[in-house]
C-alpha cells in the first residue's frame, strides 16, 4: 500500500524484492498518483482518489480492504508508505489478514542526529528511526499511536477522536 509521497518507497522496495506484487495505491487527486505505469509494470494495481479523479473514490484503506476481502491473500507479506493516518487505517484492514511480523510500514520521521543519541526519532518501543529502521513491523509499530513534530515533540492521538487538528503535545 502507498499513499501519496510514499508510493515512490514502495516502488523502489517493490522493484528490489523478488516475488509477485500487488499494488493498491491512493492519493488526494489523480496528478498524485506517481509512477503507476512503472508499478504496473511489476503486478496488478488498484488505485483510489479523496475527489474521484482516478479509480476508486475514497480512502485508500477503504479500496484495500475490499481488494483483501476478495482476492487470495494467503501468505502475503505487507508493506505500506505514506501518510501515518492512511498507514493506520491499512495496518487496521491488514491484521485481519496477516499476523503482525508480516506487515511492515515505512515510517517517517525527523531527525538531527541521525546517529542514535538524541532520540528525537524514536518510536513507541524505544527504537530509533536512524539506527533501528526506518521499517518497522506492526507487532514493533502501530502507525499513528503517536508522532512526533519537527522538533521530536510527542503528538499523540494525530488523528484521534478529536479528528485532524485534535493534538495532545507531550
Ligand atoms: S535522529 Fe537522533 S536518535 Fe535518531
Amino acid at each position: 500500500m502507498g499513499a501519496g509521497c510514499g508510493i515512490a518507497p514502495v516502488m523502489h522496495a517493490a522493484e528490489h524484492h523478488p516475488g509477485p506484487k500487488r499494488f493498491v495505491l491512493g492519493a488526494v487527486t489523480e496528478d498524485e498518483l506517481t509512477y503507476i505505469e512503472r508499478l504496473r509494470a511489476l503486478g496488478p494495481l488498484d488505485v483510489s482518489t479523496d475527489d474521484g479523479s482516478a479509480g476508486y473514490q475514497g480512502y485508500v484503506g477503504d479500496l484495500l480492504e475490499e481488494v483483501l476481502e476478495r482476492e487470495d491473500v494467503e501468505g502475503a507479506l505487507y508493506f505500506n508508505c505514506g501518510p501515518e493516518v492512511a498507514m493506520a487505517a491499512a495496518d487496521r484492514v491488514e491484521r485481519r489478514f496477516a499476523p503482525a511480523g508480516d506487515i511492515y510500514h515505512l515510517v517517517e520521521r525527523v531527525t538531527s542526529c541521525a546517529i542514535g543519541i538524541c532520540g528525537k526519532c524514536s518510536i513507541p518501543n524505544g527504537k530509533r528511526l536512524c539506527i533501528d529502521g526506518p521499517v518497522f513491523t506492526a507487532a514493533e509499530f502501530t502507525p499513528d499511536e503517536y508522532t512526533r513534530d519537527k522538533t521530536g515533540r510527542k503528538i499523540i492521538d494525530p488523528h484521534g477522536s478529536g479528528g485532524p487538528g485534535c493534538k495532545t503535545v507531550v
